[in-house]
């Protein structure tokens, strides 16, 4: 009697993931066998400098205090020079209603001001990320250039993106930055980097999340909810597929440390024929899966492997392939929960949050009574 072939095991959802994984997916640690194939960065490593409690104090402090010095000197640019303007207008308007500057809590982080200031003459602008995390829930908070969002020309921009985030505290927080690792909670201390991406005008069209799952590139989805018709045709999309997946071939999936399941993301030149890399992260829930759903990249795998005729062709792309598709948003700001309107951002700078809590509500009141 022929012997009956067991079923493949069943595939879970996720893999298992390990602190060590999580920390090769920190730029700075797949950085240096990646540089030539990504974005030039450098790291600030905020412990090592020896300001890390006045770092976290300061992060941490109930007030939107920028540190000393940290505007650009001389404020050239039309945009520092009205910020300037408004902080200092508002610091007026904050002691005639009562509150004291003598009380204003002052934080010093030279040589973090000057690491900064370093990396943006280096590069012209950077773009921030605190260990594994931007700001990008904020990028409204920055005046609008024509280089896109997220564009810091001084340590001041950098540390106002960084202290009003909601994003950028997970990536501090050794709950979050291990969640879903599998050891039991160690030692609690979390190094803490400041990464300073060169900034470059992205055309978010041309990014792309992919998809790595027990060394197999399963995936890949546009990065940016909108709907480009250029991303509609066939051709288009074999030919994003197949740079796709010469490039992890060539360049990544012998190198990357991370094991053998994450998820990396690309940027792709106008003509689809080249990329540079952007991020790696790792395969896990929190990292956003986009067009897909973490199952369904599993049922994708396991398909892949049932030997049929009618196995799917890996990688499968997804693009938003109408202006009505369910996650298209058009014209609707990205990551709007999070957003303050601005007037509260101008009035809350430089105060403590009981200040601003009050001038907020005497500036409702004043425009009820209007
Ligand atoms: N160096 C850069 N210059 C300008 N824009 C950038 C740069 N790097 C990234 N971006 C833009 O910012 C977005 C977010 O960057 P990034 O993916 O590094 O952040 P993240 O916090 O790791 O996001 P996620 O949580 O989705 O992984 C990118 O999609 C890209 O549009
Ligand atoms: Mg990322």
């Amino acid at each position: 009697m022929p012997v009956p072939i067991p079923p493949p095991a069943p595939i879970d959802i996720y893999p298992q993931l390990s602190r060590d994984l999580v920390e090769e997916a920190r730029t700075s640690a797949w950085y240096p066998a990646f540089s030539r194939l990504s974005l030039p960065s450098t790291f600030i490593d905020i412990d090592q400098l020896g300001e890390r409690e006045a770092f976290l104090e300061w992060l941490d402090g109930d007030s939107i205090f920028l540190p000393q010095d940290s505007e650009s000197p001389p404020v050239t640019s039309s945009s520092n020079r009205q910020r300037a303007a408004s902080i200092s207008s508002l610091d007026s308007a904050g002691s005639s209603s009562g509150s004291s500057s003598s009380s204003a809590p002052i934080y010093h982080l030279p040589r973090i001001n000057e690491a900064i200031r370093a990396a943006i003459s280096r590069y012209g602008a950077v773009f921030p990320k605190l260990n594994w995390t931007s700001p990008k829930d904020v990028a409204f908070i920055l005046p609008q250039t024509a280089h896109g969002p997220l564009h810091c020309t001084s340590p001041a921009d950098v540390y106002l993106l960084l202290k009003t985030s909601d994003f950028v505290p997970h990536g501090l927080e050794v709950a979050s930055a291990f969640a879903e690792c599998d050891e039991a909670p160690g030692q609690n201390h979390l190094k803490i980097e400041l990464v300073l991406k060169k900034h470059v005008d992205i055309n978010p069209a041309r990014e792309f999340r992919c998809f790595v799952r027990s060394n197999t590139l399963i995936a890949i989805t546009q990065r940016d909810p909108n709907y480009y018709e250029h991303l509609q045709g066939a051709q288009v999309q074999e030919s994003i597929c197949n740079t796709v997946r010469a490039f992890w071939e060539d360049e990544i999936w012998d190198v990357y440390a991370g094991g053998p399941d994450y998820v990396f993301d690309l940027y792709l030149s106008s003509d689809h024929a080249s990329a540079l890399i952007l991020d790696f992260q790792p395969y896990r829930q929190s990292t956003d899966p986009l067009l897909f759903t973490y199952s369904e990249l599993r049922d994708i795998l396991e398909e892949s492997r049932n030997g049929s005729d009618d196995r799917p062709r890996l990688p499968i792309l997804r693009v938003i392939d109408s202006a009505s598709h369910p996650q298209a948003s058009r014209n609707a700001p990205a990551y709007g929960s999070s957003m303050m309107p601005m007037e509260m951002m101008e009035l809350s700078q430089g105060r403590s949050m009981a200040e601003f809590a009050s001038a907020w509500q005497s500036s409702i009141g004043e425009a009820m009574e209007e």
